[in-house]
């Protein structure tokens, strides 16, 4: 098969498109034909060294992967030959663990295409039990945007941040792959919502997703927009996915008792935190990391519900890997960027 291969951790000129041995079968698992396979900012964090102890050399990434069923070694499993499919953008890689539940609480849980190869390739190999079935009716680069957003937004804004209708909700970076999704969430759960780009080109994104204010945050000040918005109460909750250098402006933003759900770490790893405004204003942190089967299960009930939609802002032949890497990190992407493994 054809894969797009890292052979050392850098920059996007790492990402060769080459022949690479293909997935050979396994009991309990898939071999897909990979149609399409999202891009996150994940990979680009992965791809530069940043997860380099869960990650050997050779290595194929990609966690967004939607295909059709090749050959399968699993005589419980509901699925056959030439099903079209869904990979769990995460799962325990330990079999031991693979009915641990919430899924993402597993110790062994990780992003696929992190550890075990991914789909940036013509074929993977999958346990049977982290497939779904796709009924999106959507074409294969517009469902390979969804799972690893999808699973996110719902553990993130639902589960974490407890959203409820008509609650004022702050999403940052809403033009970004999770940034939108996390939007339409809110949204479908009945709220109100602020969110942030850092270019006017993005706006449109962000307000087809449903946003209610946009604000430019390389133009206006995103805490004091958000309290004028909020009648200066503060939000209830806002949902981060740039974390260092906007923390406290976050917390501000919020009204006493509020909830900050993390999940991202665009702007860096650290930042201060004032214990005092924490105490007294009763403020909650909560990391997230993914999401669980059921809530995968429950975002793509969503999408086929039609109250969530994909948003892809372009694709890329599989062997234009890395150019389709540069443009993400140059900031521009508006939704998510997908490869197509067999144009
Ligand atoms: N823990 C989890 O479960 C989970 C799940 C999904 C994503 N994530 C994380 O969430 C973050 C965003 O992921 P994504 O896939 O949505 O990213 P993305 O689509 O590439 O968008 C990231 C956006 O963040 C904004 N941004 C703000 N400050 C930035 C900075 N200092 N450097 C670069 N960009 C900055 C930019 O938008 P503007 O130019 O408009 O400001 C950029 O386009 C990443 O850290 C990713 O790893 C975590």
């Amino acid at each position: 098969m054809k894969a797009a291969i890292i052979h050392e951790f850098g920059g996007p000129e790492v990402l060769k498109f080459e022949d690479a041995p293909d997935p050979l079968p396994k009991p309990n698992h898939a071999i897909i034909k990979v149609l399409a396979c999202g891009i996150n900012r994940y990979d680009l964090f992965l791809r530069m060294g940043g997860v380099q102890k869960q990650t050997s050399l050779p290595h194929v990434m990609g966690a967004d992967v939607v295909g059709e069923i090749m050959q399968i070694d699993d005589s419980d499993s509901p699925f056959k030959i030439g099903d079209r499919v869904i990979v769990a953008p995460g799962f325990p890689i330990d079999p031991s663990e693979w009915n641990h539940q919430p899924e993402n609480f597993a110790p062994s849980y990780t992003v696929t295409g992190t550890t075990l190869w991914g789909g940036y390739a013509q074929c993977m190999c999958v346990p049977t039990c982290f497939l779904i079935t796709d009924k999106t009716n959507l074409l294969a680069e517009q469902c390979a945007t969804l799972p690893l957003v999808l699973v996110t937004a719902v553990h993130a804004v639902k589960t974490l941040g407890e959203v409820k209708p008509n609650q004022h909700v702050l999403i940052q970076a809403g033009a970004s792959g999770s940034g939108s999704m996390c939007i339409q969430m809110a949204k479908a759960l009945g709220a109100k919502v602020a969110t942030t780009v850092g270019d006017d080109s993005k706006i449109e994104v962000a307000t087809n997703c449903g946003a209610d204010l946009v604000i430019n945050h390389r133009k206006e000040n995103f805490r004091e927009k958000v309290l004028e918005w909020s009648e200066g109460k503060g939000v209830d909750v806002v949902i981060d996915n740039v974390g260092g250098g906007i923390l406290n402006d976050n917390l501000m933003s919020m009204r006493p008792g509020g909830i900050l759900v993390n999940f991202g770490l665009v702007g860096g790893v650290k930042d201060e935190i004032n214990f005092a405004m924490m105490i007294f204003n009763q403020y909650q942190f909560r990391g997230s990391m993914m999401g669980s089967m059921n809530e995968l299960r429950e975002g793509f009930a969503l999408v086929e519900a039609g109250k969530i939609k994909p948003v892809l802002d372009r694709t890329f032949p599989l062997r234009e890997a890395s150019k389709a890497h540069q443009y993400i990190e140059d900031r521009k992407v508006k939704g998510n960027v997908v490869l197509l493994p067999w144009e």
